[in-house]
């Protein structure tokens, strides 16, 4: 009598653990239910590194025809392009280039990596004030960087730098206390299990892949991508979700996003995402503010290295300095991307807009991480370039113009007024429920940074 109570109790407890446990079914109603891990709106800034066989080309064009969209200018797209009949540019180039019986294939050895040092890498991104990191672990050229055994012979161990770039990176990305993220693209352009037998391609490639790669480096966010063949069902995108979040070893912090099946982008899945502004604009308060989302985009016009492109191709820093503050004041977050050379350099002219974001950040950080959206957002953003975050009661006023005066609606309190990395007094006053704050009086040698400036209104909510 008193053993088959023990038993009762402990299958008891044994259920209850399980029931108190998450689990999430395969199917999207349930797996949205699944929040956003919380270190990701935190994080606000990532690097995303495309980087990969078509980095040895490194070619795409860098104006566009008329009717032409950004994609064209994607360097990454450089075999498909080449395979493309309609092209009339791409494959002439190539063959003026390296003669007509010339594959993408014999890219591979040239992607050599010699340069390439993990730890560089990570200091640099560390110094850049990003908090996490995407590198393409698949592109859709299906070739990997870790040795993945259903990618024999297109992988970085086998051929190339004989060297697991995944690995490499991710150690030394968690040595600086940064997350690490991978970006995998779940269709291959020209694999003929693929093209063949899609089930079979999933079963046998992808999902393997997919589990090999998480299991292998337990990253902190899967990014994926290139889902715009077929609906999610055929990809098996629910059960893969329902595996990441009830069964794998990075269940409790894994973030994903919403490339998961042809209809699932801002949708389901994860957090949204825009590109080059494109998919859905994270400008203003629309949907998008109440769910996750992080804009991704180049420093030039292509995600992989394009040596064709000259200084007019980039962003400068003020340029994305200002567009990390729009997308972050919208609830979004900016996913910045270097495109390295082969040899595994990182071109300079990316390595110094990194480091000015990072003096920057250095700085006005605080007004960055871990902030939300000011649910009051007056609409000062677009003409007078007045954008705003908040943390706790405080709010942080982000001007991207010097203005002498700056009115805030709605607001009717603050225990103080600065102006972040100054110590110069910051006049102002309150009527009705405006703020009126006057500009300090700023010269070459006080003015604590560059680019955009922040008050920081302690107490104001
Ligand atoms: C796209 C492109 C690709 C790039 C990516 C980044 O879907 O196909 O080349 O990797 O988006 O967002």
């Amino acid at each position: 009598m008193k053993k088959s109570f023990k038993l009762v109790f402990v299958l008891f407890i044994v259920s209850s653990m399980y029931v108190n446990a998450q689990n999430y079914e395969a199917n999207w109603e349930s797996l949205d239910s699944r929040p956003v891990p919380e270190w990701f709106a935190d994080a606000r800034f990532g690097i995303f590194i495309h980087w990969g066989v078509y980095s040895v080309p490194a070619w795409a064009p860098t104006n566009l025809e008329s009717g032409q969209t950004i994609y064209q200018k994607y360097s990454e797209w450089y075999w498909k392009r080449l395979m493309d009949p309609k092209n009339e540019y791409f494959r002439p180039h190539h063959e003026a280039m390296y003669g007509s019986g010339f594959k993408y294939q014999d890219f591979a050895t040239d992607f050599d990596a010699t340069y390439f040092d993990a730890d560089q890498w990570a200091d640099l991104f560390k110094r850049s004030g990003a908090k996490y990191i995407v590198l393409t672990s698949k592109h859709h050229d299906g070739f990997t960087l870790w040795p993945s055994r259903e990618s024999w012979n297109w992988n970085s161990v086998d051929i190339g730098p004989h060297r697991d770039i995944c690995g490499e990176l991710n150690s030394a990305i968690r040595a600086k206390g940064l997350h690490m993220g991978f970006y995998y693209s779940l269709y291959e352009w020209f694999n003929p299990l693929y093209k063949d037998n899609l089930e079979k391609y999933v079963d046998t490639h992808m999902i393997p892949q997919i589990k090999d790669l998480v299991t292998r480096y337990e990253p902190d966010l899967l990014w994926t991508d290139g889902e715009w063949d077929h609906n999610s069902d055929k990809w098996k995108s629910e059960e893969i979700l329902a595996w990441l979040y009830n069964e794998s070893p990075v269940k409790e912090k894994i973030a994903v996003n919403d490339r998961w099946g042809k209809e699932t982008r801002s949708n389901h899945g994860g957090y949204y995402t825009t590109e080059y502004d494109l998919v859905h604009s994270g400008e203003g308060i629309d949907d998008a503010v109440s769910h996750p989302w992080e804009e991704c985009r180049g420093i030039g016009g292509s995600f992989g290295w394009n040596r064709t492109e000259s200084l007019e191709d980039y962003s400068t820093s003020e340029e994305i300095i200002h567009i990390l503050i729009e997308k972050v004041s919208a609830g979004g977050n900016l996913l910045l991307n270097v495109g390295p050379t082969a040899d595994g350099h990182i071109p300079v002219i990316m390595q110094q807009r990194l480091m000015d974001i990072g003096d920057w950040l250095k700085v006005n950080g605080e007004a960055i991480y871990e902030t939300r959206v000011w649910d009051n957002n007056p609409s000062l953003k677009k003409v007078d370039k007045i954008f705003f975050t908040t943390k706790g009661s405080d709010l942080y006023v982000i001007v991207t113009k010097w203005h002498k005066q700056i009115v805030i609606p709605q607001l009717s309190k603050a225990k103080s007024v600065t102006l972040l990395g100054s110590d110069l007094k910051v006049n102002h006053k309150f009527s009705g429920s405006k703020l009126t704050i006057q500009a300090p009086d700023v010269n070459p040698g006080n003015i604590p940074c560059n680019h955009a400036w922040v008050y920081k209104i302690e107490n104001a909510l």
